[in-house]
């Protein structure tokens, strides 16, 4: 494949095959998250809280967002550097029009292998089917506890337990390749649940994976001591459940595998806070609205709605990707510790703006 580089081409590698492109870090770009609504019917206590106005932010009105034509054009071209995983992602990627739609045309995409959702899974129960057959491969699912009032205290009295379990069975029975539950683990609030939630999944197709609640956005008011460490979580699972560690499935896998030692399956661990992955971080963000994203907790952004919408070719949208990741140097969570001291923090992108 022949660009035609603005730029130099730092770190561009291309066989007759496949284009790699790597960061000022050496982290070639490989999966692309998009997100494709900023909007949510839920408001989790450490995504949107209930009445929390983050950064004074108004929705994104409909005109806004890229066009479904707007995304595959793009994914297309990220493909070509390189990319190919895709997870589509919101607010609520469930509320998105024509969802299903998008997803048989990024399936067609040539160089995705995989492309995967993560949903509250409120509404999976009707779309579960459509969305298989369109051709989405994987599933991840959000649920932080299986107590109904303690649910609802989570994400704002708004979906319920209930549903969100009947989306998850349906998603099994449409045999999606693989179904995944993230568990946001907050001290104090769901610590105590998390041995039901392993006695409920174990033996069955769903992957459990627990997550270290993290500093994301600008209105969860996190504090370090409401973390629970993944390691103690380990422990807390090991003391009842015997597990052990498991090697990862690829390089830079986010969650920490282990098996339970009796065989009923394996479960995972994600410590963004206490043992930071940003040596091996791959993804590029894309937000409703079209902007890329280097780092989950970046406060910097590049437009590439507006070059799309002026008219401009694939070569200069190709040079401005190419620009973003081969000046990346983002390695938040590793540096969190500094930064946070610092006080000098800029206004983050939040979670359901850029969709975990
Ligand atoms: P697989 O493709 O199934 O391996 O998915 P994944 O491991 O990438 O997991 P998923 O996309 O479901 O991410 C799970 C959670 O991990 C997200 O909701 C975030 O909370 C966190 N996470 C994922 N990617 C990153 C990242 O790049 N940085 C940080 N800090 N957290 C991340
Ligand atoms: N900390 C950790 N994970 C979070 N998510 C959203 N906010 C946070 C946070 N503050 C993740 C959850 C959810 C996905 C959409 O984003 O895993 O499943
Ligand atoms: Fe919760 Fe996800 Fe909605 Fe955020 S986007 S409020 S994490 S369901
Ligand atoms: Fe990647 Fe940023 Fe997360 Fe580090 S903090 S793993 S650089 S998204």
């Amino acid at each position: 494949m022949t660009l035609k580089l603005q730029i130099p081409p730092l770190n561009l590698q291309s066989n007759s095959k496949k284009t790699s492109v790597h960061d000022t870090l050496d982290r070639q770009l490989h999966d692309l998250r998009l997100s494709v609504i900023d909007r949510c019917n839920f408001r989790c206590n450490y995504c949107m809280p209930q009445g929390s106005n983050p950064s004074r932010y108004s929705f994104l009105h409909e005109k806004e967002w890229l066009t479904l034509k707007e995304i595959v054009r793009l994914s297309t071209l990220f493909a070509q550097l390189g990319v190919s995983k895709l997870r589509i992602s919101g607010g609520e990627p469930l509320l998105r029009p024509n969802l299903a739609e998008l997803i048989h045309q990024l399936s067609l995409i040539d160089g995705i292998e995989d492309l995967a959702l993560t949903t509250n899974g409120s509404l999976l129960s009707q779309q579960a089917d459509s969305l298989k057959k369109a051709g989405l491969n994987r599933i991840t699912v959000s649920l932080d506890t299986l107590d109904p009032q303690l649910f609802k205290r989570i994400n704002g009295h708004k979906g319920t337990v209930e549903q969100v379990l009947k989306g998850i069975e349906e998603a099994v029975r449409v045999n999606f390749d693989c179904v995944k539950i993230n568990v946001v683990v907050q001290k104090g609030i769901n610590d105590h649940h998390i041995l039901d939630l392993v006695e409920y999944f174990k033996g069955k197709k769903p992957i459990l994976r627990f997550i270290e609640f993290m500093d994301a956005g600008n209105c969860n008011n996190w504090k370090a001591q409401d973390v629970l460490p993944a390691s103690e979580i380990v422990k807390i699972i090991h003391a009842y459940y015997p597990i052990e560690p498991l090697k990862p499935n690829y390089w830079g896998e986010v969650a920490s595998r282990y098996k339970f030692m009796d065989g009923s399956g394996e479960v995972g661990f994600i410590s963004s806070v206490t043992q930071p992955f940003c040596r091996s971080c791959t993804r590029a963000r894309l937000s409703t609205d079209g902007k890329i994203y280097a780092c989950l907790f970046s406060p910097h952004c590049t437009d590439l709605r507006k070059l799309l919408r002026e008219g401009h070719s694939d070569e200069a949208l190709l040079n401005l990707i190419l620009k973003v990741w081969q000046s990346r140097d983002d390695r938040y969570s590793e540096l969190r510790p500094q930064i946070r001291a610092s006080h000098v923090q800029s206004a983050k992108i939040e979670m359901f703006q850029i969709g975990g």
